[in-house]
């Protein structure tokens, strides 16, 4: 049987990365955060030079990739780059890079890689639609406009980074734009998907349903 795969799909600061951490620790299951890996090529393109428009070079820089995740921290070429990789023009260069269909099929495999026993929970923005079509439970998590600004504006300021809460949202939404309207594996629900609507609802609340839907598909599964 293959291992199985919960997808948590969603738009920028909907909460998709808290709780799929919370789920595959309550599952002990291993945790892809595939917008790291954006975020890492992101970073390495500002650091080497090369240009949102390059596609060949990005895709090069996606290839070569030095990465290692070890627990809460990311590692780039042996440095701790977990920081610099929550930084708001990381994420907007993010977005401009994930658009290039060669930076995609660089990170493919890699993301599926993640895919080991006991079971992953992915979440991104095409785990349920490309990367894992077959996973076990897809959901995809969303919630307001300015809910989604808020939460990014207090992660920020938790981690001691300044931010202005208007500029935040207005680029959030640049952000889900591009995310949503680009041609290759664009942010959008999975047919399959079910939804949840995260606003003003406690993060142990969503856990719990999306816990609720895995153990229902379980027991559909189980015979
Ligand atoms: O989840 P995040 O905000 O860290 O993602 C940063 C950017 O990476 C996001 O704007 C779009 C891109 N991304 C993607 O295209 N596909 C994914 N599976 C995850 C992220």
């Amino acid at each position: 049987m293959s291992v199985p795969v919960i997808a948590i799909d969603g738009p920028s600061a909907s909460g998709k990365g808290t709780v799929a951490k919370q789920l595959a620790q309550a599952l002990g299951f291993h945790y892809l955060e595939s917008g790291a890996l954006y975020r890492l090529v992101a970073l390495a393109s500002l650091r080497a030079g090369v240009g949102p428009d390059d596609a060949e070079g990005l895709a090069r820089l996606a290839q070569l990739l030095e990465v290692r995740f070890a627990g809460d921290r990311v590692f780039l070429d042996g440095a701790d780059v977990t920081l610099a990789l929550t930084d708001e023009r990381c994420g907007e260069r993010a977005s401009r890079v994930a658009p290039h269909p060669a930076v995609r099929r660089a990170l493919l495999e890699r993301q599926r890689a993640f895919r080991q026993p006991p079971g992953l929970v992915a979440d991104g923005r095409d785990m349920g639609t490309v990367v894992f079509p077959d996973a076990a439970l897809k959901v995809f998590l969303t919630a307001s406009a300015e809910e989604r600004a808020q939460r990014r504006y207090n992660q920020l300021k938790q981690k001691g980074i300044h931010a202005n809460l208007r500029a935040l949202s207005r680029d959030l939404a640049a952000r889900d734009a591009r995310d949503t309207t680009r041609a290759v594996a664009p942010l959008k629900q999975a047919a399959d998907a079910r939804v949840l609507d995260c606003s003003s609802r406690p993060v142990d609340a969503v856990v719990e349903t999306v816990l609720a839907w895995w153990r229902e598909s379980r027991s559909g599964t189980s015979a």
